[in-house]
């Protein structure tokens, strides 16, 4: 696409926006995977994207109904950029998407903290949303518009946006994390309104087989009037059909690959070295998260304690690089796991660290995709190791820009994207202390030619169910 095409049919709806404006001339992009993954789609495809302003949106230069187009050097697509009012916001994002949906969905029963004003919040952030889509969707010339929604923040909109269209809109969503045991989910005191709401779309997809069984499971377990077929992954309520699909996200590989090899990598790579004094033969274990407690830091790190404590010999000659973005800091359960990893950090370093070498260096700070590609092309193992996840982007990244260097990827069994490399991957289960601490060493020591077999085998499912499969597989129907 060679200009901005802004009325293609599709509008977008995300909680988080793709590019974040701090200042004249100057925006960022977002930590996360589903930021990233879409910016992709929609610089190929263009349309419409709808999502909170989190940055300063008087540093806009918008149309008169308040659109930018985007990438800013280079606009490819449209962004409304909603001003939600801090409360609601804040009910809305810091309480019931990720202090009642996030730990539910992610199996973390007891960190549920439900307030009935963060429902109310949900519920109206959800409306603010509905309307600026229906908004968005009035200015496409194209009649055969799609709406897609995406995750766990906006899971009324599509009943709300139904309710108010005449039919002619498809409207789908998209699950980003795990769907939990229907017995979980069921739970909840809003289970009914909340699958009432995802029973507006004509299509909901999930990253496994897993997730989307259990969905359906839970429709029927929780909405008696539903009629659930599991083999067809159809559900038929209030006279329509909702057809439930599958897509593992994916990545491009190619641009990972070619980031990696980068001059601003290399450089990278070199000042990082120099400045830690990471030696030549040193082995490197890099790890790349948002510092949120379902992605298994402290259970990684309780097993490089174990490994450092069995194995005296990798004192000194190796280490891990743990990249960590702070994440939802206003939610106690974050600022305190965040402590938790600070201080085991801190110990490890002091209880096996030498003037020259310390067993674990915390990376800070926005790294460019170049930079964190570097990590992981220079690294002999990646650690992966949610305790639950939806899919999970770094793992396909490392693999696709390490292939060359023959790396090893330590992957917990309960990232989604276990089900498509976990076969050559070094499995885990963060819980098994031991086990992940066997798992490290067995990947550190793995002949290189296992190495590269077992590498050769991921990059090839990674490759093949990159960005654009899940493109085709969401919006194939739709844009042929
Ligand atoms: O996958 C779930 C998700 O909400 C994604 O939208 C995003 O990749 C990540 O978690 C980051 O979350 P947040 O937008 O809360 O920083």
């Amino acid at each position: 696409m060679t200009e901005t095409d802004t009325d293609t049919g599709l509008v977008v709806l995300t909680n988080r926006e793709p590019y974040v404006h701090d200042a004249p001339n100057d925006v960022t992009k977002p930590v996360g995977g589903l930021t990233a993954a879409m910016d992709d789609v929609m610089r190929e495809i263009g349309g419409t994207w709808v999502a909170h302003g989190h940055g300063r949106a008087d540093f806009d230069v918008t149309d008169s109904d308040g659109y930018v187009t985007v990438p800013p050097d280079d606009g490819q697509y449209s962004l409304k950029r909603l001003d939600i009012p801090d409360q609601p916001y804040e009910g809305y994002y810091y309480g019931y998407s990720n202090q009642v949906l996030w730990p539910l969905c992610h199996e973390h029963v007891d960190r549920i903290r439900a307030s009935p004003d963060d429902w109310t919040a949900y519920t109206a952030v959800n409306e603010q949303f509905a309307g600026a889509a229906l908004d968005a969707l009035a200015r496409q010339d194209d009649d055969t518009a799609l709406l897609w929604v995406h995750d766990y923040h906006l899971a009324l909109v599509p009943e709300l946006v139904r309710r108010q269209t005449d039919g002619d809109v498809t409207i789908q969503h998209f699950w980003h994390i795990p769907w939990p045991p229907a017995q979980l989910f069921d739970r909840s005191p809003h289970a009914a309104a909340l699958l009432t709401g995802l029973l507006g779309n004509d299509r909901i997809g999930f990253h496994t087989h897993g997730y989307a069984q259990e969905f359906l499971a839970t429709v029927e377990r929780t909405l008696p009037d539903a009629e659930v077929d599991t083999d067809a992954l159809q559900v038929t309520h209030e006279g329509r059909t909702v057809e439930v699909y599958v897509a593992p996200v994916g990545i491009d590989t190619q641009t990972v690959d070619n980031l990696a090899e980068s001059p601003e990598a290399e450089r990278f790579w070199r000042d990082l070295r120099e400045r830690e004094g990471i030696a030549p033969d040193e082995r490197i274990a890099v790890s790349v998260d948002r510092l949120d407690y379902t992605k298994g830091i402290l259970q990684r790190l309780d097993a490089v304690e174990h490994l450092l404590e069995r194995d005296d010999s990798l004192r000194g000659s190796f280490r891990l690089l743990q990249k960590g973005s702070p994440t939802r800091e206003q939610i106690p359960e974050y600022e305190r796991y965040q402590r938790d990893i600070f201080e085991k950090i801190r110990h490890l370093n002091d209880r096996f660290g030498t003037e020259e070498w310390q067993p674990v260096v915390y990376l800070d700070g926005r790294y460019t995709r170049a930079e964190i590609s570097s990590l992981y092309r220079n690294a002999d193992v990646c650690i992966v190791s949610p305790l639950a996840d939806g899919y999970n982007l770094v793992a396909q990244e490392y693999v696709a820009a390490n292939q060359s260097a023959s790396g090893a990827l330590v992957l917990s069994k309960f990232a989604g994207v276990h089900t498509l490399i976990g076969d050559d991957a070094f499995t885990i289960n963060p819980h098994d202390t031991a086990g992940f601490a066997a798992q490290i060493e067995a990947a550190l020591d793995a002949p290189k030619t296992e190495r590269a077999e077992r590498f050769q085998r991921m990059y090839e499912q990674v490759a093949a169910s990159d960005i654009g499969a899940w493109m085709e597989h969401s919006l194939g129907q739709w844009s042929r």
